[in-house]
């Protein structure tokens, strides 16, 4: 182990947003490149995934463009407060896909933006169930304070039932909206004040032995500053405890309160963060063996492959995220599912203004790496003689499906070997149903299917026809427990890649009459 290796890797902070649509990620996001000194001025995220001329050259852009991905803000590294904290974006909305939970499997922990006004919605809750299942540390910023928005205590009560997480107020609203006066902080031991002049001696009012603020303040008076002390004082009576090991383990949230648009109470979320998430951690690969990060040898793993869809390019980038060691502009490295040596010399680090050529990164980084179709998702990678190897990156439940067949029966070959190809590659899953071989597909978001769509037409010059079959539940049951009357009009049963029985059904009363009807057979789903 050198000394180099483990001061570089202990400052590191690789972690990703989970949150709805709308719940403030982008503006929390930027509002780090701002404290990190990489942006000057708030909107320069958005901005430049929609509509940025700058980049204007670039083919990556040109998709950016062309679909609204932004390609650019997948990983961004900023230094803060000397830490080299890496943020990896998780595309919501449209472009919501597999690489999105794959992306999780990359990070050491999660940062959960909720909207105050509206608690806990759908896609926080699958985010943070794909997370929980790593039981990485989990950070809750409850934004939008400056907004009338629902009780503290419902927000937390909520939180801890609808996620089957214990919860850790860190500090308290004091009001909200127009009323928000504060945060009453008993982690930092101080009242954090909303509407002060830039002096930070007024911002932040210390705590005496009794939880009070010292000396006369006119807000002392208000029933707001009492009663935020009172419920503060009481949570840490009666509730959870502070307990960083519980935090690590992702069984405690850490809960913050704050405005991520007017960047109150953000600093003091930042500050926390990067002092008690976890700098990246050994990982064990498949014969139980412990890669620390500050090993020598080079080890990382491939999450996301990031296909470009401009037909003159073929060339992708494969994400991947250093384990251990050093990596050097240049190296030689062996994949190792074929054994075969690739050089890695065409590799992009990504920032928040530009892509720049990396030269040196370590453990918890994301190097992104031209590919020319070598490399698929969960690939290893490793220098020196050790051979290493890694576990599979986990499937996840399809939501969505389509039939799909080839428009042209005589380029059969050709959508066969590109159907092939891009579901090894972890592009899209493949079922298929057991008398008529009809080809289903399914994804987690629609994105999924307008890229396979594109990819098969310009890689492989197949044409299809695409019928849309709507969302679906997914179940897997033991093929010993398969019988022929088990199909019926409630659902569909397919077959996996692997050949596993898979039933999809219409709905949860589907599934429920199907659970009734054979109390014995266990359905499973994926992560
Ligand atoms: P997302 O990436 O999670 O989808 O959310 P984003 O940051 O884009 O925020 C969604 C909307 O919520 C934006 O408003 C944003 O300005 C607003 N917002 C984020 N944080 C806060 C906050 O702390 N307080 C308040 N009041 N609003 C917040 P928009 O009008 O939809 O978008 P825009 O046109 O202003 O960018």
């Amino acid at each position: 182990m050198s000394n180099h290796l483990e001061q570089e890797t202990k400052k590191r902070r690789t972690f990703a947003i989970i949150s709805h649509p709308d719940a403030g990620k982008t503006t929390i996001t930027e509002q780090f490149l701002l404290f990190s000194g990489a942006i000057r001025e708030a909107g320069t995220v958005k901005a430049k995934g929609k509509k940025s001329k700058k980049f204007a050259k670039s083919d990556w852009m040109e998709i950016e463009k062309q679909r609204g991905i932004s390609v650019t803000s997948s990983v961004m590294q900023v230094d803060y407060d000397g830490f080299q904290v890496n943020i990896l974006d998780t595309p919501g909305h449209e472009d919501f896909s597999e690489d999105t939970y794959r992306t999780l499997m990359a990070v050491d922990a999660a940062v959960m933006v909720v909207d105050s006004g509206k608690g806990i919605e759908p896609q926080t809750k699958r985010l943070f169930e794909v997370v929980s299942h790593r039981g990485i540390p989990v950070f809750t910023f409850m934004n939008k304070l400056d907004r009338d928005g629902r009780e503290p205590l419902d927000l937390v009560d909520e939180l801890e039932e609808v996620l089957g997480i214990d919860a850790y107020p860190m500090n308290w609203p004091m009001g909200m909206g127009k009323n928000l006066l504060g945060l009453y902080d008993l982690y930092n031991e101080r009242v954090e004040l909303r509407n002060t002049d830039d002096d930070e001696d007024s911002h932040y009012l210390p705590l005496n032995e009794d939880g009070e603020v010292e000396g006369d303040h006119a807000f002392k008076d208000s029933t707001i500053y009492t009663q935020a002390m009172e419920d503060a004082q009481l949570l840490h009576e009666a509730g959870n405890e502070f307990d960083l090991e519980a935090i690590k383990n992702g069984k405690l949230t850490p809960v913050f309160f704050g405005s991520a648009l007017t960047g109150f109470g953000v600093q003091t979320f930042f500050d926390a963060f990067v002092d008690l998430a976890p700098a990246p951690s050994a990982m064990e690969d498949e014969n139980e063996l412990e890669i620390e990060p500050t090993d020598e040898q080079f080890t990382g793993f491939i999450f996301k492959i990031q296909a470009n869809m401009n037909p003159a390019h073929r060339d992708r980038i494969a994400f991947i995220r250093i384990v251990s060691g050093e990596f050097e502009k240049g190296i030689n490295v062996t994949l190792e599912r074929t054994g075969k040596t690739l050089r890695l010399a065409h590799t992009t680090q990504f920032m928040a203004d530009s892509r720049e050529e990396v030269e040196h990164a370590y453990g918890g980084d994301i190097i992104g790496l031209y590919d020319t179709g070598n490399l698929q998702i969960g690939d290893t990678i490793y220098s020196g003689k050790r051979k290493v190897k890694f576990p599979d990156l986990p499937q996840f439940t399809p939501e969505l499906f389509m039939r799909v067949a080839p428009k042209n029966v005589m380029k059969q070959k050709s959508f066969h070997k590109g159907m092939e190809q891009l579901i090894q590659e972890g592009a899209i899953q493949l079922y298929k149903t057991y008398h008529t071989e009809e080809y289903i597909i399914g994804a987690v978001g629609h994105l999924q299917f307008e890229v396979f769509q594109y990819r098969l037409l310009h890689e492989y010059n197949a044409e299809v026809d695409m019928t849309p079959m709507g969302s679906k539940i997914a179940r897997w049951i033991k093929p010993e427990d398969l019988n022929p009357n088990m199909s019926s009009s409630r659902n569909l049963l397919v077959r996996d890649r692997f050949d596993r029985p898979v039933f999809l059904f219409e709905n949860t009363f589907a599934e429920n009459w199907f659970k009734d009807k054979y109390p014995d057979v266990e359905l499973e789903s994926l992560l």
